[in-house]
């Protein structure tokens, strides 16, 4: 840990550098996260995630927990105290300021992936086609643009649980494919350092292998920089009995980074047990670690933590007291008995491609092309995204635009205009039924 002295001097330093997108922004100085091969490094250190989901007011409450530093230090400190390394946000709104937060994060040394979709602004599942359109875009990228300056942005999520337990569900992959792919696009064309862009799939045994091949092939442009999945088959048990040993093996040999974006299953009384396989070369060879869900107690009993009293933002999220549970302290034991393995974990240095998965019962994706970018979006590479809409804004899932449809892209008006009014074109408001759940919705019997 960085004196004060040291770290508000390197503050200054970092502050004189203005960000690609413009605006200078005081950013404290940590490394970076990068992709090597299988694995990811911290400089020359391999890095392990070691953290938790971060959600406080539940998957429905939609709240972004960086914008306020009320929310978020209470937090911090107790991130501190279980030791972890990175969280998960699962909605950010990029309309608002994360300096406070994401620096008081990089003091601790916390890095931090985000979702960069969100409820009103993501891929629907049940209809993709028209939802991957410009406007949706511009959202994702103006979450990109608020988050790239700090160094602490671990990773960005194209997409959380698109693709599901219903063979017509992967229908959408190549959608989502396609976001994951411009997102890295746009991280190249905007000159931000090259924070890594991958999807987190669904606890789902039908289509998990396809999934994670499906996002690890063809051209360089296109595949992702790393897959994660949520896995709560591990119910306080071992690394044979829950089958992770299985899954090790049909991991072998994948080419990118893949680690648990959700791990965590309550069915017994949980003592972590997950970390200690994690954390051993049984898995360090194919795994990255994991994110346990989750930190704050919400209807659904996940959490480590009890947030009361106080209330901002209608009532939807606390700010008072948090009180430790009983599995806060299991937690943070379980990550101190079994702590990061010193060496190179036995990581695969040549992360190659797979091959596309073919077309079958329970994978019905067409291997080949993806959708072109929607012809409105592509304005965002070199003007930049503009103005996020935040998290309530009209939402993007019906907007006109869509990709190769050929007959409703916005390819008239100037630049100015499609950059300034990408986010109110031709919107029905989003009355979508697609949930953005923390939590796979349906997994019972899904065993790998
Ligand atoms: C899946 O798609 C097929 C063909 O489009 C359709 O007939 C069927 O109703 C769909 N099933 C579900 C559960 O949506
Ligand atoms: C490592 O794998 C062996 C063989 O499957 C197993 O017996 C052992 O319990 C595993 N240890 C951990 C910590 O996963
Ligand atoms: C900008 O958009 C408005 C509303 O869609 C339109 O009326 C106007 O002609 C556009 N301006 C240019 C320069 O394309």
């Amino acid at each position: 840990m960085k004196s004060a002295a040291v770290v508000s001097a390197l503050a200054a330093v970092s502050a004189v550098q203005a960000g690609p997108a413009g605006g200078i922004k005081a950013k404290r100085a940590v490394t970076p996260i990068t992709v090597k091969g299988n694995a990811f490094f911290k400089g020359n250190e391999r890095f392990y995630v070691r953290g938790v989901a971060y959600q406080p007011g539940g998957a429905s409450g939609n709240i972004d927990p960086l914008a306020d530093p009320k929310v978020c230090k209470p937090d911090i400190d107790k991130f501190k105290k279980l030791g972890i390394n990175v969280i998960r946000v699962y909605s950010t709104d990029n309309a608002k300021d994360h300096d406070e937060c994401m620096n008081e994060l990089a003091d601790a040394g916390i890095y931090v992936v985000l979702d960069a979709n969100n409820p009103k602004y993501s891929i629907n599942r049940a209809d993709p086609h028209p939802s991957y359109n410009a406007v949706y875009l511009q959202s994702v990228f103006a979450t990109i643009d608020a988050f790239a300056k700090y160094d602490n942005t671990m990773a960005f999520f194209s997409g959380n649980e698109v693709i599901h337990d219903h063979v017509n569900t992967t229908r959408a992959a190549k959608y989502v494919k396609a976001t994951d792919r411009d997102m890295r696009a746009y991280i190249k064309a905007r000159g931000y350092r090259k924070i890594p862009v991958g999807y987190s799939a669904a606890d789902v045994t039908d289509n998990r292998l396809q999934t994670a091949r499906y996002f690890n092939c063809g051209s360089d442009e296109e595949r992702s920089d790393f897959f994660a999945f949520n896995d709560y088959s591990w119910c306080t048990s071992d690394f044979e009995t829950s089958g992770w040993k299985q899954k090790v093996e049909s991991f072998e040999g994948y080419g990118i980074p893949l680690f648990l974006s959700e791990y965590g299953c309550i069915k017994n009384t949980r003592n972590f047990g997950e970390i200690e396989s994690l954390m051993h070369s049984n898995m360090t060879h194919v795994y990255s670690g994991g994110l346990m869900y989750e930190y704050s107690m919400e209807p659904n009993n996940y959490g480590i933590v009890k947030i009361k009293g106080g209330d901002v933002d209608g009532g939807k999220i606390q700010t008072g007291e948090r009180q430790e549970l009983p599995e806060f302290a299991a937690f943070a034991e379980a990550l101190k008995t079994w702590p990061a393995p010193k060496g190179d974990g036995g990581y695969n240095p040549n992360g190659k491609a797979s091959e596309c998965p073919d077309k079958d019962e329970h994978w019905d994706v067409e291997p080949g092309t993806l959708p072109d970018i929607p012809e409105g979006a592509k304005i965002y590479f070199t003007e930049g995204a503009g103005k996020g809409p935040g998290l309530n804004g009209p939402g993007s899932q019906w907007a006109s635009d869509q990709a190769s449809t050929g007959d409703n892209g916005q390819t008239g008006g100037s630049s100015e205009n499609k950059s300034k009014s990408a986010g109110m074109r031709g919107i029905r408001f989003d009355k979508a039924s697609l949930v953005l759940s923390g939590l796979a919705v349906l997994m019972a019997g899904l065993v790998f």
